[in-house]
């Protein structure tokens, strides 16, 4: 796993935009996996300033989310769809016909989240992953005790979970209690991930992610059995990484012709 510690949030964003510019460079038809939550709004915002410059064109990409809640009326603004409509599909110039996001009102969720993985292998799996973590580990909305070989489907809510986005609602009881969400089988499958995470708040999870034994109590440890993913922290949510010296001098001595 790569770790690349940097000064701050904005740091952040800037370089794990250019991971994702430099997918897109690659191949201008990439499938990105698109994280909700406000860890990825500053990638989002960086990578629409590039757009508007003009510096890339992220008109040839298809999107898919990562999760959805079950339970929210049509148009919520809460919605993961409404999110990433207003966002990221909108900010970054995507097609929104090529933007999908789990269909959380379906009255087959079962069958809607089969959907979804076919979708995903219909469009020849995700390019780059990106992701957020939760307090408690989660990544999606993938709880402690998700299984490693997860696929799309309907879980609950941690109450963790449901207390941190409470925020984004009027009233804590309207957070909805059910999900759906890529599993983290679903996850592992893409070509590239790409975790970021800011403030103290994520440190004590980011450190069991990274250092921490493989364990379904921390969904993100999955990361550890990827062949090429990547999380880019800052200095806070760094905190409780024991290797720290290691991983900056890794990222400083890091050869150009690995670099985005
Ligand atoms: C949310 C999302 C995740 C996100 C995580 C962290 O509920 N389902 O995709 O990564 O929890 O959220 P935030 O980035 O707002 O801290």
């Amino acid at each position: 796993m790569e770790v690349i510690v940097l000064p701050g949030p904005d740091d952040v964003a800037r370089v794990a935009a250019d991971v994702v510019a430099g997918v897109v460079r690659r191949r201008p038809g990439a499938v990105l996996g698109l994280a909700t939550g406000s860890s990825p709004v500053g990638v989002y915002a960086e990578l629409a300033r590039r757009v508007a410059a003009g510096e890339l064109d992220l008109s040839g990409v298809r999107g898919f989310a990562l999760d959805e809640y079950v339970g929210l009326p049509a148009g919520h603004p809460e919605s993961y769809a409404a999110v990433i409509g207003r966002d990221v599909t909108g900010r970054l110039g995507l097609d929104p016909a090529r933007v999908h996001v789990p269909d959380g009102r379906a009255a087959d969720l079962e069958a809607a989240a089969e959907d979804y993985e076919q979708a995903i292998a219909a469009a020849g799996g995700v390019d780059v992953q990106l992701l957020g973590i939760g307090a408690n580990g989660h990544i999606g909305f993938n709880e402690p005790t998700s299984s490693f070989g997860s696929r799309t489907r309907l879980k609950t809510l941690a109450p963790r979970t449901r207390a941190d986005n409470a925020r984004f609602f009027d009233s804590p009881d309207e957070v909805p209690m059910h999900c759906l969400t890529q599993g983290l089988g679903t996850i592992l499958g893409a070509r590239r991930l790409l975790l970021v995470a800011q403030g103290s708040a994520k440190a004590e999870a980011v450190a069991a992610a990274v250092e921490g034994p493989l364990t379904s109590m921390c969904p993100a440890s999955a990361l550890q059995l990827h062949p090429r993913a990547t999380v880019v922290v800052d200095e806070a949510a760094a905190a409780r990484l024991t290797l720290l010296d290691h991983y900056r001098q890794v990222y400083a001595r890091k050869p150009a012709w690995q670099r985005p």
